[in-house]
């Protein structure tokens, strides 16, 4: 293992000189994936935008039915449309989501605990790769606690999941925790989605964070963001602004789309930012001239 004592801080990302390795595929660093993988992330990234809408509802699993995702069975055909990818459980994917949508599936793959228990940190992979498959997912999505007590325990589950992706051609998405009391700072989420990285999956969750360009940099497969907690829909699309603009592939949205008054408004302003460049203003304006409508 490296030397720690006397290590330099990393500090050239070069965050405006484009990933250079991508020969003529539009998901970064996946030029040398085999045509599955590339076909299961053509269906998660747009091939025109190279970026993707991602529909997060997997909550439930660890807090059961909280706000908004009170009746998956309404919601989901709701704003279904509006996303390039659900993310979700495999039974309330089986239950409340119809084939027929044929939508790309990040398939959230592992857990562990729940909001009863004070560390929830502690999570396995606990579906099977013939599930994954009998879904037809796009992603196996592993939470991953990096400086946490789990942090051994998920860091092999994931491996575990790119292990049986890497025989399948199905990507891992490698979903960055941040429990209670870890910190949100750069120098985390450079330190935890590089990890990811590095372990072999080929896309990353994350959250925004100062120098969220930097992370961007750093990380050779693309960066998904977190909305977290519910915030007003005009600073949601700053964020979703914020993090294409410092490099981000996209997002990956929960509460702040489902825990909108105008849910199937919010998603769609979000498709504005994400997709076709707006400005968080517009896409502001378009949610109100939605709205308002
Ligand atoms: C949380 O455990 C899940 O991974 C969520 O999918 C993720 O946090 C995104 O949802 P939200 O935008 O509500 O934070």
């Amino acid at each position: 293992m490296a030397d720690l004592i006397g290590n330099k801080v990393a500090k050239n990302f070069a965050e405006n000189v484009e990933f250079s390795n991508n020969g003529n595929f539009h998901v970064k660093g996946a030029a040398n994936y085999d045509w599955g993988m590339k076909d299961r992330l053509s269906r998660i990234f747009n091939p025109k935008s190279g970026k993707t809408v991602m529909l997060a509802f997997d909550h439930g699993y660890f807090m059961g039915p909280t706000s908004g995702l009170e009746r998956l069975d309404i919601l989901i055909p709701r704003l279904a449309d509006y996303a390039d990818c659900l993310m979700g459980t495999r039974g309330a994917i089986r239950s409340s989501v119809p084939p027929t949508y044929n939508k790309a599936i990040a398939l959230r793959a592992s857990s562990g605990s729940s909001v009863l228990q004070d560390d929830l940190s502690h999570e396995s992979m606990v579906v099977g790769i013939e599930d994954v498959i009998k879904m037809n997912a796009s992603a196996i999505a592993i939470q991953t606690f990096i400086g946490a007590d789990g942090q051994k325990e998920t860091i092999e589950e994931l491996n575990k999941a790119v292990n049986f992706g890497s025989r399948y051609s199905i990507p891992t998405m490698g979903v960055v925790a941040v429990g209670k009391e870890m910190e949100r700072t750069n120098q985390f989420f450079l330190l935890a989605t590089r990890m990811l990285a590095e372990f072999g999956v080929q896309i990353v969750k994350t959250y925004y964070c100062d120098d969220f360009e930097k992370v961007a940099a750093a990380c050779p497969v693309p960066l998904v963001v977190a909305g977290g907690k519910k915030i007003p829909e005009k600073d949601a699309l700053t964020l979703a602004y914020n993090s294409i603009q410092g490099g981000a592939a996209g997002v990956d949205m929960g509460r702040n789309i489902f825990q909108s008054e105008f849910p199937e408004e919010m998603i769609q302003a979000v498709g504005k930012v994400v997709h076709e460049g707006y400005t968080d203003k517009e896409g502001y304006e378009f949610y109100l001239d939605l709205v308002n409508r």
